[in-house]
C-alpha cells in the first residue's frame, strides 16, 4: 500500500489486456464434419472392399499425395480448419488419428435416406459421433462447429428412379429428406451441439457426370437441379424454425447453389477456363472414369476435378465464401461470425432469410436454362449497382 508506483511490467500489462479481452478471443477449436464425397477426407477407403479411386493419383496430384479426398488437393473442410487455425480434421475411421480438434464423419456415397452399402448414411454418421463423443469435452462439443453437405445422392437417385415425378411426389420426397435431417440435428443438439453450418446443395443437373449421362451437355439437367432447389428452400426454413424452437441453436447457411451457377455460366470471372467440363475423366465433358490417363495438366483452370467433385481451386473459393462473405451468399452469420457468436444467443434475421428464400424460389423455375440464368444475373448485378449508386447520391 505504501508504494503507489505501478508494478505492471509491459508483459504483465499485456497479459492483463489479454485477460480482459479473453471472452472476445475465445472461439471454437473443434470442427465436426458430416456429409458425402465432397467432404470425405478418407473414410471411404476404410469400408470399401473395392479400389477407392480417391486413394490413388491423379487424386491429390496438386498436393503430391492421394489421401482419399475426391479432389486434386484440399477440400472445403480443410480450408475451414485452416481459417480456424486448427489442423485438418482427420477421418473418424482412421483409428490412429488425432481427434483433439474434431472428426470428419463424411464419406463418399452417403445419403440421408435408404441404406446403401459400404458407406454411412447421415444417421449412421451421427451414431458414430454419439458413440465417440466422450473424446471431446462438453464445452468443446457446444463451442464446436458442425458442418454439413448431404443429400445430393438422395436426389440424384430419386431423379434416376422417377424421371417424371408430379409436384406432389417431388415435395413429398424433399419433406422426407428434410424430416430425417431435422431428427439428426436434434440428436446433435441433444449432445450439446449449438453451431450448425450448412453448405446447401449444388444445382445437381450442372455436374459434368449428370450432363454427360443425359446426353445434352449444353444445358444443366432440369430435374436434379430442381430437386436441389426445393431442398435448399426447405432446409433454410428448417434452420429458421429450429433457431426459434431450440434455445441457443445457431446456424450458418451458405448458398453453394448460386456459387456453382455463377461459375458454370461465367467461369472466367472466377479465374476458371471452364465450368462445364471436368479436368479428369472421359466422355464429352469428362464426366466419368477419372484416371491418370485422362487428367488435365492444370486443374486450377477447372471448376470440376471429376464428374461430381470440385478442384482444389473450386474448394478454396467455396471455403472463402463460407468463412467470410456477406449475407447475400451466407447468412445470417458466416462461419467466422458463427464461431464468435456467444453461446445461448440466437440471431433471427427473418427479413434477410425471407429475401434469400424468395430469390431462390424465382431461380428454381429457370435454373436449367442458361440464357434465362444469364439475364437474371445481369438483372441482379444491375440491381446491386443501382442500389450502390442511389446510396452514393
Ligand atoms: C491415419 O492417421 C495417421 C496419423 O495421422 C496417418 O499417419 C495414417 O497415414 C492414416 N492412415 C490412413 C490409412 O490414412
Ligand atoms: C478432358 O480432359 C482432357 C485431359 O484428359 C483435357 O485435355 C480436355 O480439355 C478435357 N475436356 C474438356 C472439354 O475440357
Ligand atoms: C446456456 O444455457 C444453459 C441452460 O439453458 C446453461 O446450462 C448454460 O450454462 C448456458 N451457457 C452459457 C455459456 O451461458
Amino acid at each position: 500500500m505504501a508504494n503507489p508506483k505501478p508494478h505492471l511490467s509491459p508483459l504483465s500489462f499485456f497479459s492483463l489486456l489479454l485477460l480482459l479481452h479473453f471472452p472476445a478471443l475465445s472461439f471454437a477449436q473443434t470442427l465436426f464434419v458430416f456429409g458425402d464425397g465432397l467432404y470425405d477426407a478418407g473414410n471411404k477407403q476404410f469400408v470399401s472392399s473395392n479400389r477407392v479411386d480417391a486413394s490413388f493419383p491423379p487424386y491429390g496430384m496438386t498436393v503430391g499425395e492421394a489421401t482419399g479426398r475426391w479432389s486434386d488437393g484440399r477440400i472445403v473442410p480443410d480450408y475451414l480448419a485452416s481459417f480456424m487455425n486448427i489442423p485438418h480434421i482427420p477421418p473418424i475411421l482412421n483409428g490412429t488419428a488425432d481427434f483433439s480438434h474434431g472428426a470428419n464423419f463424411a464419406i463418399a456415397d452417403a445419403t440421408v435416406l435408404g441404406s446403401p452399402p459400404e458407406t454411412l448414411t447421415l444417421s449412421q454418421q451421427v451414431i458414430k459421433f454419439s458413440d465417440s463423443k466422450s473424446k471431446w469435452s462438453a464445452q468443446a462439443r457446444s463451442e464446436g462447429v458442425y458442418l454439413f453437405y448431404i443429400g445430393a445422392d438422395d436426389y440424384l437417385n430419386f431423379a434416376k428412379n422417377n424421371p417424371n415425378p408430379s409436384d406432389d411426389q417431388k415435395q413429398a420426397f424433399v419433406d422426407r429428406v428434410i424430416t430425417a435431417i431435422e431428427a439428426e440435428l436434434k440428436v446433435i443438439y441433444g449432445s450439446g451441439g449449438r453451431k450448425f453450418a450448412f453448405q446447401n446443395l449444388a444445382p445437381l443437373g450442372c455436374l459434368p457426370a449428370i450432363k454427360q449421362e443425359n446426353g445434352n451437355v449444353q444445358e444443366c439437367v432440369r430435374l436434379p437441379s430442381e430437386m436441389a432447389g426445393l431442398h435448399n428452400k426447405k432446409l433454410l426454413q428448417l434452420l429458421v424454425e429450429l433457431s426459434l424452437q431450440l434455445g441457443g441453436f445457431q446456424y450458418s447457411f451458405y448458398d453453394f447453389f448460386s456459387s456453382i451457377q455463377h461459375r458454370v455460366i461465367k467461369p472466367k470471372t472466377y479465374t476458371f477456363e471452364t465450368g462445364v467440363a471436368a479436368c479428369c475423366g472421359t466422355g464429352s465433358v469428362n464426366g466419368t472414369s477419372c484416371s491418370t490417363h485422362n487428367v488435365c495438366a492444370e486443374p486450377e483452370a477447372y471448376l470440376f476435378f471429376d464428374g461430381k467433385h470440385l478442384t482444389q481451386e473450386g474448394n478454396l473459393q467455396v471455403g472463402h465464401l463460407m468463412w467470410g462473405s456477406d449475407p447475400v451468399v451466407v447468412g445470417p452469420s458466416n462461419l467466422r461470425e458463427l464461431l464468435f457468436l456467444p453461446l445461448n444467443t440466437t440471431i433471427i434475421l427473418a427479413d434477410i432469410q425471407e429475401a434469400m428464400a424468395a430469390t431462390r424460389q424465382m431461380k428454381i423455375e429457370s435454373l436449367y436454362d442458361i440464357k434465362i440464368m444469364e439475364s437474371e444475373m445481369e438483372n441482379q448485378w444491375l440491381y446491386q449497382v443501382g442500389k450502390a449508386v442511389s446510396f452514393l447520391i
